[in-house]
């Protein structure tokens, strides 16, 4: 019998065989005919079965990315901030009441002053504290009155030795717990002020309600807030921290994140189950990047987390080997949870507005970046200047500094000397972008032309309308300015290799 020569000379194995898997750039979307004008497009989602969230769009668990100043402003404008864990568990349960507590209509944490303070001390704990004025309160928290900067500025300008019982208002106006925003608003357009303190039936200081607070709620109409209106929250639990877990919970979180490299582990997924099982709050599982972890996850997740290696500052794929090109990745995880009914959530790897399209295209129903935030002003860390340019900086989980901070159990190791680190990450730098919101705001109006262009009114239809053309290298040189010379920065497209 005939045999193939190239097949005798051993030029084809079995092994060898394999699939072909896409990432980003490999791909566009078809356009189609459509009626959908951007403006219209429904982006909202959900994040996890019980979370809704008006904008599709998640800021990474990392230390340059978010903590509560990020997720603040993620849910403000109806996304998610997820906190990182690279912080004991206290200072985390911390962020995440920052965020609940952030859009309170009345605030508990209220800045108090005593009677026998002096005007100036109180004059330096407001400017301290950032208020502009204070409720008096004796030693057993019961309302005496109400200080501002107006009563005060007048005694420091004769003796500011003076008392704060002196320079208060005493005729105070209170509330009680049941008071609406509105009728609030009305009691203090009524008496000309911008502070109602609430008490309980005995006077004693419960909270305050200032306008400042119910104006900047009614600012963001697209927030992402719960049953009680407080505003969504993320954190990150490792895959065996009941500890962090149980505290996140009780601390409000509304999604818990298992924060973990490779989820698909036999016992990261015991650990997960047993999590999930624990808390009030919705648990999301990842990162898997195949359909078999898929469905080693689904019956217990309440959302699964995609992205084995995208990442920007990810070396796990040149470190291990080992990974998944994300729009293949996606596509697998989103076809094999397609009958559960359970949110898929694409992480890392995400450059351009375009690519948020391809991902929630590709079957994600909602993107989780780091990189894009890492250089917002909300972001933790401080602006450098490098070469007259401003960045700031972003690093890896999986870097040496990242694990040093406690992070090394995400890649399922907890060497004891630093020199055993085997990194999967970079420390790094990005350029300063300014508002997390006005970043946002580009990301989601590129995902509102790219279904435009796929007909698609909203998430679950973009989901199903979309197609994707294969891209050659040609393609992808032709889909970038070229040619050109850019002469000014678009507020939406920098080109790759310009950092
Ligand atoms: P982008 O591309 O948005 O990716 O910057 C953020 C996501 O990357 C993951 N991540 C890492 N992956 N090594 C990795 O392989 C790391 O050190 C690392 N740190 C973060 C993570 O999923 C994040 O959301």
């Amino acid at each position: 019998m005939a045999t193939n020569p190239h097949e005798e000379a051993g030029f084809y194995t079995e092994k060898l065989r394999v699939p072909e898997a896409l990432t980003f750039d490999d791909v566009l979307l078809r356009p189609k005919r459509s009626r959908v004008e951007p403006d219209e497009a429904d982006v909202s989602t959900r994040v996890s079965s019980n979370v809704d969230l008006n904008v599709p769009v998640l800021s990474a668990a990392m230390d340059t990315v978010t903590e509560a100043a990020t997720a603040v402003a993620m849910a403000r404008n109806g996304g998610l901030g997820v906190i990182h864990r690279n912080l004991d568990v206290e200072e985390a349960t911390v962020q995440v009441e920052r965020v609940k507590q952030a859009d309170e209509t009345i605030i508990r944490d209220v800045v108090t002053a005593s009677p026998h303070q002096t005007v100036s001390e109180v004059d330096r704990m407001m400017a301290r504290e950032g208020v502009n004025g204070a409720p008096v309160v004796d030693d057993d928290d019961r309302v005496l009155g109400i200080i501002s900067g107006t009563d005060i500025r007048p005694y420091l300008e004769v003796s500011d030795r003076d008392e704060v019982q002196e320079a208060m208002t005493d005729e105070v106006i209170t509330a009680s717990e049941a008071i609406e925003p509105r009728e609030a608003l009305e009691l203090m357009y009524e008496h000309k002020i911008e502070r109602v303190p609430i008490v309980d039936d005995e006077n004693h200081l419960t909270g305050l309600i200032t306008m400042q607070g119910i104006l900047q709620r009614r600012e963001y109409s697209e927030a992402a807030r719960d049953e009680d209106g407080a505003l969504r929250v993320g954190a990150a639990v490792g895959p065996f921290e009941h500890d962090r877990a149980e505290a996140a919970d009780e601390a409000g979180a509304d999604v818990l994140f298992i924060d973990c490299a490779h989820a698909h582990n036999g016992d990261v997924i015991d650990s997960a189950h047993s999590i999930a099982r624990e808390v009030a709050a919705d648990v999301v599982v990842g990162n898997v990047g195949t359909r078999e972890a898929a469905r080693d996850v689904v019956d217990f997740a309440d959302g699964i987390k995609v992205g084995i290696g995208p990442g920007s500052i990810c070396t796990t794929r040149v470190v291990t080997g080992a990974g998944m090109p994300q729009i293949t990745a996606i596509a697998e995880v989103a076809d094999a949870v397609s009958p559960h009914d359970v949110p898929v959530i694409a992480d890392g790897g995400v450059r351009y507005s375009g690519d948020v399209a391809k991902a929630i295209a590709a079957g994600a129903d909602a993107v989780m970046l780091g990189s894009y935030f890492a250089g917002t002003d909300e972001a933790p860390g401080r602006v450098v200047t490098m070469n007259g340019k401003k960045y700031k900086q972003y690093r890896g989980m999986g870097s040496v500094g990242a694990m040093q901070g406690g992070d090394a159990d995400r890649y399922l190791k907890e060497p004891d000397d630093e020199e055993e680190y085997v990194p999967e990450g970079v420390e790094a730098a990005t350029p300063y972008k300014g508002s997390l919101a006005s970043e946002l705001t580009q990301l989601v109006g590129g995902l509102r032309s790219g279904m435009g262009y796929v007909g698609a009114p909203d998430v679950e239809a973009f989901k199903e309308r979309a197609e994707f053309v294969r891209v050659s290298a040609a393609g992808q040189r032709e889909g970038h300015p070229h040619d050109v010379v850019i002469t000014d920065e678009a507020p939406n497209y920098r080109p790759d290799d310009v950092a």
